[in-house]
């Protein structure tokens, strides 16, 4: 795969790539950005190092993969309703989502893909892993995977609220409502999704389940679910189908919702995290 304005350097064998030669603050040429939106398309997570992005400069790269979404409950800088800073601070223990998972599919249209660039980082930890789904999915044997395309499961998040501390949460945070409240309202809201959805731009099929917002399979009970699910969430984390990015200060990462799982690994209690968070909306997933 050749790259015509930009060098794409992978970093494990199964997804994530640094891209070099290419200033994210400037405005991207149509080449850079076609060469760019290939290698995410390619590797499903790419990394920027040593980028100088205001929240202007983030959403206008963002804005190119899809309409920015506003985050339903964190309120954003004066002025930036679409940025979300997400700030560990050295005293909490607990941290957003500390586990594998894709955002927000309790939404009928969940995020394309989401964009972190890094303000502080600790002296170390702190790293994000991702993890191939559509490795996760042709590696199943022929059997499961046929029993698998065409199923739905309901998505909710419901489950979510012991993962996080709210109280700290609300308390450290500008808020539209209170976190607890929202969890609350979202885990009312039931919403099905293909176990197997088929990436708009690639047309490749990835196992689309995860830990804290898929409930149960459609037609199935919970217990049914239960078994299966856990099994294809201990297979869709697999060491050989993931990477690893260790942050450093001025860090950009852009990773597609579709077709990858994250897990931001809490493991730098005692330092400080300041991301800015800016996401892209997605389509509904078929
Ligand atoms: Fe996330």
């Amino acid at each position: 795969m050749s790259y015509s304005t930009i060098k794409v350097n992978k970093i494990a064998g199964a997804c994530g790539a640094e891209i070099e030669g290419v200033d994210l603050s400037k405005g991207l040429s149509n080449a850079q950005f076609d060469d760019i939106h290939r290698a995410f398309l390619d590797n499903g997570v790419i990394f920027f190092r040593d980028q100088n992005l205001d929240y202007d400069s983030q959403k206008a790269f963002v804005r190119r993969f899809g309409p920015l979404i506003e985050d339903p409950f964190v309120v954003g800088p004066p002025g930036h309703p679409e940025v979300m800073v997400l700030i560990k601070e050295p005293a909490e223990t607990k941290n957003f989502a500390n586990m594998w998972h894709t955002d927000s599919t309790f939404l009928e249209r969940p995020p394309l893909g989401s964009s972190l660039y890094a303000i502080e980082v600790p002296p170390y930890g702190g790293d994000t892993m991702f993890s191939n789904q559509y490795m996760a999915f042709e590696t199943l044997s022929p059997g499961l995977r046929a029993m698998l395309d065409g199923m739905k499961a309901v998505h909710s998040a419901r489950g979510y609220n012991d993962e996080v501390d709210a109280g700290s949460y609300n308390a450290n945070r500008p808020m539209k409502l209170r976190f607890d409240d929202v969890m609350a309202k979202a885990a009312k809201s039931l919403v099905e999704h293909p176990v197997v959805r088929t990436h708009p731009d690639t047309g490749r099929k990835a196992l689309y389940v995860h830990t804290p917002y898929t409930d149960h399979f459609v037609g199935w009970t919970e217990a049914e679910s239960k078994p299966l699910l856990e099994y294809l969430y201990a297979h869709a984390s697999r060491p050989e189908f993931t990477c690893r990015f260790r942050w450093t200060k001025g860090a950009f990462v852009m990773w597609d919702n579709r077709c990858v799982q994250h897990y931001p690994i809490n493991d730098y209690h005692g330092f400080r995290r300041v991301m800015n968070r800016v996401t892209a909306q997605g389509d509904r997933p078929s």
